[in-house]
């Protein structure tokens, strides 16, 4: 049976997974990261920490594919909000991702990643299906989320996810963003990454963010509060249950 990788940039982002990791599992440290090998409600698993940005996903991706032979990885944490229908507590699985840093103009498009041909990459649609399936329970049972929080009940959106090495926090920069890429849901700084060296290797692959901001003058502080208290909350409400179906346990 093959392997589902779980990566995630900042330890809130992983830490329920990783606390409900069978007892047996391995820590194995490779590249300055320790890939958590074992069995998640009996789904065989590797999980591992980034860290922040293009590099880190991108080196972690491939550690997981070539050394841990991960037969599917999904990536999961916090975005910045970019559509105007995109709210904080809102939860966005990637149709596709791109690089909104990508720019090797003249020689090339803007956005375009030199000698692949090509700007996107799409996620995987089974996988991505089973994510939204169980983004939506959560967002219907709206389950666990502090009433104190004041979140309106989580919408779920499925679209393009936008990734660069920029923690966007200004209103000008977020609003270029939107004016130059209008499809974009949601700007993240490692999605982009692990889905070209999935690409590349051939392994499916797919994206689950939560929104945590809205990519302006208060990001930061929106960002570290959703972080601290609410990210955990969502990635176990809408993974835990998907696992626990076994719906991750095939290929
Ligand atoms: N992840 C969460 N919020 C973000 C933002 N504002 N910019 C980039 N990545 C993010």
């Amino acid at each position: 049976m093959g392997r589902l990788a779980i990566l995630g940039a900042l330890h809130e982002e992983i830490a329920d997974l990783l606390a409900a990791m069978d007892p047996g599992a391995t820590i194995h440290r490779i590249a300055m990261r320790d890939f958590h090998v074992g069995t998640l409600w009996g789904t065989p698993c590797v999980i591992a920490l980034s860290r922040i940005g293009k590099v880190a996903a991108a080196a972690t991706a491939s550690i997981v594919i070539h050394e841990f032979k991960a037969t599917r990885v999904i990536f999961t944490g916090l975005a910045g909000g970019l559509h105007e229908d995109v709210a904080v507590g809102d939860v966005v699985v990637a149709t596709a991702l791109m690089q909104h840093d990508m720019d090797a103009r003249p020689l090339f498009e803007q956005h375009e990643i030199p000698l692949l041909g090509r700007e996107r990459f799409e996620a995987d649609p089974v996988l991505s299906a089973s994510l939204l399936e169980s983004a939506r329970q959560f967002a219907r049972t709206h389950a666990g989320l502090p009433d104190a929080a004041g979140l309106q009940p989580p919408r779920v959106h499925h679209g393009l996810i936008a990734t660069g090495d920029v923690f966007v926090n200004s209103n000008d920069y977020a609003h270029q963003l939107r004016q130059r890429l209008p499809e974009a849901l949601c700007l993240e700084m490692e999605g982009g990454a692990m889905a070209q060296v999935c690409y590349e290797f051939g392994v499916p692959y797919a994206v689950l963010r939560v929104i945590s901001d809205q990519a302006d003058h208060a990001a930061k502080a929106d960002f570290t509060d959703f972080l601290m208290n609410l990210a955990r909350v969502y990635t176990a409400g809408i993974l835990a249950p998907l696992l626990k179906s076994g719906a991750l346990r095939a290929a």
